[in-house]
């Protein structure tokens, strides 16, 4: 999906396999801005394994931001290196990616990673060589609540918990849902647990709650179970590699159901994988790329001229999250891991892709929420729910590609 660009030649990327695991990491004193040579941005993501488009989009959304500004003035006025490591989806595989960046490669921040689990592998050890590592995407509350060099650039879960018990409700007006999360996947599992709570809450009834664990293929002894419980909607907190054969497998059950899921389905294999079986379900994501707002349109404007591809959510949140990350080096007025994080913490009204971006106390962006339905193998966006609560439909229901 990725294709080869001059950039490259600046973004190395090594497999994870070549990684020697070090542990620790010793407190990194940064030289001053002057003394070094080009502004190093580690990047952990999964390039391969069943969450490759996670990587991927990644990789794009933060190789187009180091582009843009080694086209300009660059950074401290040194060029910006992108230097990506493939975990292939493993949590022992992020952390080691994670040490080698600082110890090896002495990195100046690190954004990553998508999925929480593995997020939560590394935060440990950025924290603790105290560089600040910035995920663009991972929505687990707990990634941030690691330490004071990590930072978010997406909403959390209980909000995106919330946004989907509060669709379901007062949108779709149902009653009774199912749940089935991945018990092998901390995302799923803390996005489950909301979605239960905030339903019920709403005066909905769970009537079945059942698990997967990631890998698995065959889920029909499970969606047997959950039919017996005849719930009008399934909520399916997974990956999108896993939820389009679940959804594959519920339709060969008569299940009619609509699924219902959150950001991890965002991925155009999604429907490939799910094909007519994913057709009417929702999810709750980060943005839409048919969303009128300038910002959002020259962002795909230029991702398109660059990879022939639209990008996903994962993709804008990289290049805003690589942007925050560069703006705070040039205000930090050098590479000082301290001082980088004071003014990471700091953020408020960065313009992004996806809006103006600020963090609040506990290093989290706080950020409006949309709900896509899928229609005809493509994203349509029904409703926009912000931070403050209540549901804006959207006026008309656009293809968001
Ligand atoms: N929010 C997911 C997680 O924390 C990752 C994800 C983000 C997946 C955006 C797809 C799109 O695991």
């Amino acid at each position: 999906m990725s294709r080869l660009h001059g950039i490259l030649a600046l973004s190395l990327v090594v497999g994870a396999s070549a990684c020697k695991p070090k542990e620790g990491g010793t407190p990194e004193t940064a030289p001053p801005a002057d003394a070094i040579t080009e502004i190093k941005l580690g990047v952990v993501g999964s390039l391969t394994g069943s969450n490759a488009t996670f990587g991927n989009s990644t990789k794009n959304g933060v190789d187009l931001a180091v582009k843009q500004k080694n086209a300009g003035a660059g950074v401290l006025g040194k060029k910006v290196k992108a230097i990506h490591l493939d975990d292939q989806g493993r949590p022992e595989e992020a952390k080691t990616a994670t040490q080698r960046l600082i110890t090896q490669d002495k990195v100046h921040a690190i954004i990553g990673e998508v999925a929480s689990s593995n997020s939560l592998a590394m935060a440990p050890v950025a924290q603790r060589a105290r560089v600040p590592m910035i995920t663009p995407s991972s929505t687990n509350p707990a990634v941030t609540e690691i330490g004071d060099f990590i930072f978010r650039m997406c909403f959390i879960d209980p909000f995106q918990g919330y946004v989907m018990a509060k669709f379901t409700r007062d949108n779709l007006k149902l009653d009774k849902v199912a749940i089935l999360r991945d018990v092998r996947n901390d995302y799923s599992v803390g996005l489950a647990n909301v979605f239960a709570e905030e339903f019920k809450k709403m005066g909905g009834t769970i009537v079945a709650d059942e698990s997967y664990a990631q890998g698995d293929t065959d889920y029909k002894a499970t969606l047997t179970k959950i039919r017996g419980a005849n719930p009008q909607a399934i909520y399916v907190p997974g990956y999108y590699t896993e939820v389009g054969q679940i959804a594959r497998q519920a339709r060969e059950l008569q299940i009619e159901a609509p699924l219902l899921g959150g950001d991890g389905w965002d991925s155009d294999k999604l429907f490939e994988g799910g094909g007519k079986a994913i057709e009417n379900s929702y999810f709750s994501n980060h943005y839409h790329v048919d969303d009128p707002s300038p910002s959002i349109k020259a962002f795909v404007e230029q991702y398109r001229a660059e990879y022939n591809e639209t990008p996903d959510a994962i993709a804008a949140l990289a290049y805003e999250a690589a942007m925050v990350t560069l703006a705070a080096f040039e205000t930090a007025g050098g590479v000082d891991g301290t001082k980088v994080r004071d003014v990471l913490a700091a953020t408020k009204d960065f313009p992004g892709v996806t809006g103006k971006i600020t963090l609040n106390a506990k290093r989290d962006a706080v950020k409006p929420a949309v709900v896509i339905q899928i229609r005809d193998g493509k994203r349509m966006f029904v409703a926009q729910i912000a931070p403050e609560g209540g549901v804006a439909p959207a006026k008309t229901a656009t293809a968001a590609q």
